[in-house]
């Protein structure tokens, strides 16, 4: 792969604060990153794989922006006690547009009866990019831990007010955005895609 200087990474996704972790994440690798422009629609997630789910929007992009690296991500909780659920319904768990508190309710209320030592859940995030020659690159990332029995915490979003890394005694939401930064399934699923890229020598 040729090393051109300021190539264009477009991240695929309507989240402009993906772009910018993402870049930060990734920073010091030549790229430029930038959004799908706002008009660009992404088809729907409807595999049952976090990879497949980043493929398909990964995919979107490429035939979108030929020239372009781009990059998907897909996300999302995976809960021992509930045999990897909500897993790649994560967003949607407790319906099509549920809200985060919606969600997590539903959570807590299917582990009611779970007790605390079999409460362990991940949070997984895999990334799909596609460099302008077609060729595919997967990186994964996980953060362990566990569930608590109530939210706890105010930053974040999604399930951070209830999930508590392991070494840590507070949830996502009460350690703030830059203890996560450290430890999150995103972070390590881009450490992963640099290491990757640096092999390549993009
Ligand atoms: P997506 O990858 O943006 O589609 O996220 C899927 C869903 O997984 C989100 O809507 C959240 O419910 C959940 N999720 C993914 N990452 C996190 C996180 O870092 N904290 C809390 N919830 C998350």
């Amino acid at each position: 792969m040729t090393s051109a200087a300021h190539r264009r990474a477009i991240i695929c996704t309507g989240n402009a604060h993906k772009v910018e972790e993402l870049g930060e994440l990734l920073a010091g690798l030549d790229f430029d990153f930038a959004a799908l422009p706002a008009e660009t629609e992404l088809p729907p997630e409807t595999a049952d794989t976090f990879v497949g789910n980043a493929r398909i929007k990964a995919e979107a992009g490429h035939a979108g922006f030929p020239d372009a690296w781009v990059i998907a991500d897909d996300s999302g909780l995976i809960v021992d006690a509930l045999d990897g659920a909500p897993g790649v319904w994560s967003a949607r768990f407790a319906g099509e547009h549920a809200t985060d508190t919606e969600n997590v309710d539903l959570l807590l209320e299917r582990l009611a009866d779970t007790p605390d030592d079999e409460r362990t859940a991940r949070f997984a995030c895999v990334l799909v990019t596609i460099a302008p020659d077609g060729s595919e690159l997967v990186a994964e990332g996980f953060v362990e831990g566990t569930i608590l029995r109530a939210p706890a915490g105010e930053s974040g979003f999604g399930y951070d007010p209830v999930f508590v890394p392991i070494g840590h005694t507070e949830s996502f939401a009460q350690l703030g955005s830059d203890v996560k930064a450290q430890l999150s399934h995103r972070a390590h699923a881009a450490q992963a895609l640099r290491d990757q890229l640096v092999e390549l020598g993009a």
